[in-house]
């Protein structure tokens, strides 16, 4: 037989009995090896990191198993095996990222599990049902640091998609509070979300409450392998007509509450939820590996990673002055080399075009620079509008609803019409 076919199994079993069964089981096979039996999940990352195993058997009461561990044992090469028990349904194992689960006690299946002759599990199902069974679309909004207008772009993109116009009824009070609601039915809804884990602002920007942030309770279920469409709809109350929300982080310092194993999984979910997700990026795009030894560290700028990689489209985002203009040529630079597989299809936009910045006739100085050193000759130009953006900023709305007829807004609506071309929408 041949070397590949050797299976070295790593064991790590909450309940004595169960974990007494699968070893024995195990051992008594041909061509597969019990290398090790973990008494926790620490023990276990460590052997699998160090290369000890091939298989992992895990149970699903162990404590702290959530995504992230399940990807740090995929990631090190491990097939995971995740066994059943009353208190875990297949179900959470399949959303935990587990390469297949197996019933307990049922050890037959256990071999060929670990043999990776079993079936793996089908991605968690997916129940859509105001999509017809479609997937929505996922739109990363990035953009280099130095504040372009990347929050900007994100809310006022989503509002355009969701076709909110002057007539959205004004809410009394400056203020507004979040409201869980059900999932609309039939609706086309878009679901914004804030991933900026340098400088979250979509909260106060929509004159929300600071409540809890739902993207963080989104990525906290996800870890657990319990987020469902009607779990991530709690966390994203719709705050204007079709526009739902899920709310970045309070404290840039709570960024570890955005791992990108569980993001991977709520953008899959918001998916399923809406027609368009819109998500705000941060601005830094640097995998923290290269600045430290610990590889397995939490990433700070796995949030943005994570967004750009589930992307249909990236919309990037840069400032019409000199200083911006640099940055954004660099910035797609960048994105051409981020760690992670980002799509082709692309949006260039250039935010607060105008004279005084770059000279006379602005808007044909930005298309020639970006064209002359980026090599982009298709520019969205969204024009300097200070009075539209500050009494939405004041205000705390969209520019549809206190500056509807803001050349802004004409501009951003635009760019909704663009990103439709590039992907029709699902419904
Ligand atoms: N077209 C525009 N005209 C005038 N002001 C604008 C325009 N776009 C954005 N602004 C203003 O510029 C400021 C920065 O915008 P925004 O918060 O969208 O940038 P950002 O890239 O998200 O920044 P941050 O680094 O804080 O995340 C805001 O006060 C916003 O109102
Ligand atoms: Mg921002």
């Amino acid at each position: 037989m041949s070397e590949e076919r050797m299976v070295t199994v790593l064991v790590a079993v909450h309940a004595p009995e169960v974990e007494a069964a699968a070893v024995t089981v195990l051992g008594a096979q041909p061509q597969v090896t019990v290398a090790r039996r973990c008494a926790e999940l620490a023990e276990l990352l460590a052997a699998a990191e160090a290369g000890a195993g091939t298989a992992a058997v895990v149970s699903g009461d162990l404590p702290g198993l959530d995504r992230e561990a399940v990807a740090r044992l995929r990631g090190a090469g491990l097939r995971v095996v995740a066994l059943e028990d009353p208190a875990t349904p297949a179900e959470r194992l399949a959303g935990l990222g587990s390469d297949v689960v197996v019933a307990e006690g049922d050890m037959e299946n256990l071999v060929a599990a670990v043999r990776g002759a079993a079936p793996e599990v089908a991605p968690p199902a997916a129940t859509v049902p105001d999509l017809g069974g479609r997937p929505g679309t996922l739109i990363a909004v990035w953009g280099p640091s130095g504040s372009p207008g990347r929050t900007t772009t994100a809310i006022e993109l989503a509002a355009a998609l969701a076709g909110v116009g002057a007539a959205t009824p004004r809410r009394s009070g400056l203020l507004r509070r979040s409201r869980p609601v059900p999932p609309p039915n039939g609706a086309r809804t878009v679901l914004l979300a804030d991933a900026d884990t340098y400088a979250s602002s979509v909260t106060s920007r929509l004159g929300l409450l600071d409540d809890a942030p739902g993207l963080a309770a989104a990525a906290r279920a996800a870890g657990q392998g319990v987020l469902d469409v009607v779990t991530l709809a709690g966390h994203s109350p719709v705050v204007l007509p079709g526009v739902r929300v899920l709310t970045g982080i309070t404290r840039a310092s709570r960024w570890p509450e955005l791992p990108a194993a569980s993001l991977d999984m709520v953008f899959q979910r918001c998916r399923e939820l809406a027609a368009w997700t819109v998500v705000d990026c941060g601005p830094v795009l640097e995998t923290d590996e290269l600045l430290t030894y610990d590889t397995r560290a939490p990433q700070r700028n796995g949030a943005t990673l994570s967004a750009l990689q589930a992307a249909d489209v990236v919309v990037v985002v840069g400032g019409a002055d000199p200083v911006g203009l640099q940055r954004l040529v660099r910035g797609l630079e960048d994105l051409r080399d981020t760690a992670v597989p980002v799509p082709a299809a692309r949006l260039v936009v250039v935010n607060r075009v105008r004279d005084s910045a770059v000279g006379r006739r602005a808007e044909s100085q930005v298309r020639d620079a970006l064209a002359r050193y980026a090599g982009v000759d298709d520019v969205h130009l969204v024009p300097d509008d200070p009075g539209g953006l500050d009494a939405a900023l004041l205000a705390g709305r969209v520019l549809a609803e206190c500056a509807p007829g803001s050349p802004a807004r004409a501009a951003f609506v635009g760019l909704a019409e663009r990103v439709r071309e590039l992907v029709p929408a699902p419904v």
